[in-house]
């Protein structure tokens, strides 16, 4: 299973990603986690203290080479997650983790050799039964542009109910249809009640898949800079539902 985590930045995009990883882990999956945000935290999230070391995923470039459009791809590579070169990733008990290390100079600069790299992995990764990829994309629209979700099993538009969050679902679920984008869902955060639910889903059209609760311990979490791993809270019975969700829809 490959999954893009979406959505207006701030929206919880990382820590749902991180709570779906811990679900994953917990069903026996070996996960593979991408941080593709260009200030990345997800590695934090996931109790990894020192990403510094890592060498970044754009780097992977000439592993990545396309020989000429019309040949097709060219790969040094074997499609297999176990086959990918060591220094690219951090590994514990199952996880593993990558940054695609998209940090931009101050004033310019575009991520398209970064997208192109992150996409060509991203098709290229031919998974085993129980195994997933989990990517934390960069908030936004970016992405989209760059085609980069392309080779997605799911795309998870996280989604707070507040108008500038649901704008910039509502302007993902567009893109995605111009794609022909079908496992294209919404997950909601930070859901207060009754009253957000239905905002949220009469805003956008849609209901969404689930929604996770306003979790005082997610963000305190945070705050300490403790491992979503370790989190004890009702979300992670979400992260589960959510787990199940892609399980039974998946291909
Ligand atoms: N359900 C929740 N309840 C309480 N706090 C939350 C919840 N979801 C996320 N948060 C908090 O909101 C903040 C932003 O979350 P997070 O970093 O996951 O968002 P993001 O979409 O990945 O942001 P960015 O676009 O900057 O990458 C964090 O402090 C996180 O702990
Ligand atoms: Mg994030």
């Amino acid at each position: 299973m490959k999954i893009a985590f979406c959505g207006k930045g701030g929206v919880g995009k990382s820590t749902i990603a991180a709570l779906l990883c811990k679900a994953l882990l917990d069903t026996g999956y070996e996960v593979l986690a991408i941080d593709a945000d260009p200030s990345p935290h997800l590695g934090r999230l996931l109790g990894f203290s020192e990403t510094e070391g890592l060498t970044p995923l754009s780097e992977m470039r000439e592993l990545l080479a396309e020989r000429a459009q019309k040949q097709g791809p060219y790969y040094t590579l074997n499609p297999r997650i176990e086959d990918l070169p060591e220094r690219f990733m951090l590994t514990r008990d199952g996880l593993r983790l990558m940054v695609l290390g998209a940090i931009r100079e101050a004033g310019g600069g575009c991520a398209c050799p970064e997208q192109t790299v992150l996409r060509r992995l991203l098709s290229f990764l031919i998974l085993q039964a129980r195994e997933a990829v989990v990517v934390d994309m960069e908030a936004g629209v970016e992405h989209f542009g760059r085609s980069t979700v392309v080779p997605m099993d799911f795309i998870l538009v996280v989604t707070q109910p507040y108008r500038g969050s649901l704008e910039t679902t509502r302007q993902i679920l567009r893109l995605a249809r111009d794609l022909n984008l079908e496992k294209v869902v919404v997950v909601g955060n930070a859901v207060r009640g009754p009253e957000d639910e239905r905002y949220l889903a009469s805003f956008l059209g849609v209901e969404p898949v689930l929604s996770f609760p306003e979790d005082p311990e997610i963000l305190r979490a945070e705050r300490e800079g403790r491992s979503l791993l370790e989190l004890e809270s009702p979300s992670l019975e979400r992260a589960r539902e959510l787990l199940e969700y892609l399980r039974r829809h998946g291909t």
